[in-house]
């Protein structure tokens, strides 16, 4: 064996748009300061299976452990996510020992799929002594392997996390690619993040969302267009630095979600409590049922954290960053 060489990629939050993004809308998202972190080392000289190891997403400060996973990193996801990667690099791949660690939870909307597999690319590239990708080229694979995890994913996820920092999102309609816009913050974005337990699957949340809408199509579109205004809003706002603006988009944009019905009691209650600890504004991240809420607050969000905590959930500090430097996992 030789020394393992690394390959990191950031978590993300949503700020506005989930859901909505999958049928066109535009979402905003952004990198925080914790993600995932794979280690690649080559068996000398050894054509045995390469193959993908854990503890998967062992979190240093959060205390959840390595468990199956709804979101399909579990060992049947991980063998498919193998087989793209040979697909994409050759047996070359059959050589590696991947191994993956983090700081995000899994299936808690936190994207740990999607910076599972930018960090695999990373991580390959440079065992391989591959030049590093191009953003473009980076998106492209990463969506390869995302779809392993997710089905049909609208590509917010792995977009905003290969590129790092914040981002305005658009899914293509037809052949056309993504709109895709890096923004500039005036103001760094902080944020108190709760995770309210594990959702149960991304995939399985779109779908069951795309049923309920079937009886009130025009309703749910209105909703869908809603919360598109919402986004396009949000990013003016957050383009001026309008913190307090944001908070007061961020609150509607969770309205419409509770109306979409991927909201639950835990998280209604954990971002009433943010809001009376003074969050400018507060909602779920990700796809719902479960999962991360995020508060944005001006300041220090320790008064914000040490209140989710007393609700019992794992919860940190954190705040929007281009996380793509950030190696330690
Ligand atoms: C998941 O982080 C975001 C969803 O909108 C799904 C997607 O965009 O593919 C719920």
């Amino acid at each position: 064996m030789i020394d393992a060489v690394f390959g990191y990629a950031p978590g993300k939050v949503i700020l506005f748009g989930e859901h909505a993004v999958v049928y066109g809308q535009p979402a905003i998202a952004g990198t925080i300061d914790r993600g995932i972190r794979v280690a690649v080392t080559q068996k000398d000289g050894r054509a045995d299976a390469g193959h993908l190891e854990g503890p998967l997403f062992r979190s240093h400060s959060l205390g959840l452990r390595a468990r199956p996973d709804p979101n399909g990193e579990g060992p049947e996801g991980l063998r498919k996510a193998l087989a793209v990667l040979v697909e994409l690099y050759g047996e070359r791949v059959k050589h590696l020992v991947l191994s993956a660690e983090g700081t995000i939870p899994a299936g808690a909307g936190l994207g740990s799929s999607a910076a599972l597999s930018v960090a695999l690319l990373r991580g390959v590239q440079r065992v391989l002594d591959e030049p590093a990708l191009r953003d473009d080229a980076l998106v492209e694979r990463a969506f390869a392997l995302e779809r392993v995890f997710h089905g049909n994913p609208s590509g917010v996820d792995h977009t905003t996390i290969a590129l790092g920092g914040c981002v305005a999102y658009r899914r293509s309609n037809g052949d056309g690619a993504a709109s895709v816009e890096r923004l500039k913050l005036p103001r760094r974005l902080r944020l108190a993040v709760a995770v309210a337990g594990s959702h149960g699957g991304t995939a399985r949340a779109v779908a069951a969302l795309k049923d309920r809408a079937r009886r009130h199509q025009g309703a749910y579109q209105r909703i869908y267009e809603g919360i598109g205004a919402l986004a396009t809003e949000g990013r003016a706002a957050l383009e001026e630095g309008a913190l307090a603006a944001v908070g007061e988009l961020m609150d509607l944009n969770q309205g419409y979600l509770n109306a979409l019905g991927v909201s639950t009691p835990a998280i209604e209650a954990l971002c009433a409590t943010a809001r009376e600890r003074g969050a400018l504004g507060a909602k779920l991240s990700g796809a719902g049922g479960g999962g991360a809420v995020i508060a944005l607050v001006e300041d220090d969000p320790a008064t914000i954290v040490r209140a989710f905590e007393a609700h019992g959930v794992p919860s940190f500090a954190t705040e929007i960053v281009d996380g793509t430097a950030v190696e330690a996992a």
